[in-house]
């Protein structure tokens, strides 16, 4: 596992969209992973800047993003198809058609994510974006005696309920469930990027960076794979 440590959260979202962009520009038709929360919105700002300088074309490229809640329409400003829109396609020459959400009002999530884990297979994703929960999850991988291969519907852990709480109104109003990319799926991912900012983080990131593997903080299983690097800031860093 590669590690940077930043100064900053600026400096951290910098590195980060630094690396996107040398993908994009060595494969013009590549596949991102991309995640949402608080922790990527500066690398997001960073790739448009870029793409308005004319250093990044999003044409060619498609997109995977890790996770939605469920059930929740993709109109809803709290759903993470929102969120990518406003972020960063809306501001970017992505098609549309070619950026994939799980679909968060699907009938059959079970059949939903099956397919989701076909097309993200078929795809093959040349970077993935990760971030980090405070309870060491990634995308919505929640700590468990056992973790789950396949991208699959879940129930939400009560620390991920307050956490994700500053987003919405009321505890009450944030979905208990949603769809994630499961564990296989983020692992068959050429290159993963995984960003952590803030004290908060620290307990987690040790725990990665430790190099034991433990299913109560599910990225620990980021150790297995070949080609990870940790953009983190200071503060995560040294708690
Ligand atoms: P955050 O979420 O970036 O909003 O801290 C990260 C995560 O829960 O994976």
């Amino acid at each position: 596992m590669n590690i940077k440590v930043c100064r900053n959260y600026d400096e951290m979202s910098e590195k980060a969209a630094r690396m996107i962009c040398a993908v994009m520009t060595l494969k013009p038709d590549c596949t991102l992973g991309l995640a949402t929360g608080s922790t990527p919105v500066g690398m997001y700002k960073r790739l448009i800047a870029m793409y308005e300088s004319g250093e990044l074309d999003f044409s060619r490229v498609r997109s995977y993003n890790l996770d939605e809640y469920y059930p929740i329409k993709p109109t809803d400003p709290q759903s993470y198809r929102y969120f990518m829109n406003v972020n960063l396609f809306d501001h970017v020459n992505i098609d549309r058609a070619n950026t994939h959400v799980p679909n968060g009002e699907a009938a059959d999530p079970d059949a939903e994510c099956r397919a989701y884990d076909e097309e993200v297979s078929r795809a093959g994703i040349d970077i993935q974006v990760l971030g980090i929960g405070r309870n060491g999850h990634i995308g919505f991988n929640e700590p468990s005696d056992r973790l789950t291969a396949a991208t699959h519907l879940t129930a939400l852990s009560e620390s991920t309920i307050e956490a994700n709480s500053r987003f919405f109104a009321s505890p009450e109003e944030v979905p208990h469930h949603a769809l994630t990319m499961g564990l296989a799926p983020i692992m068959k991912s050429k290159r993963i990027i995984i960003l952590v900012s803030g004290k908060d983080k620290h307990d987690a990131l040790s725990a990665l960076l430790s190099g034991v593997i433990d299913t109560s903080v599910p990225a620990t299983v980021l150790n297995m794979h070949p080609d990870v690097t940790v953009i983190c800031d200071e503060a995560a860093y040294n708690g």
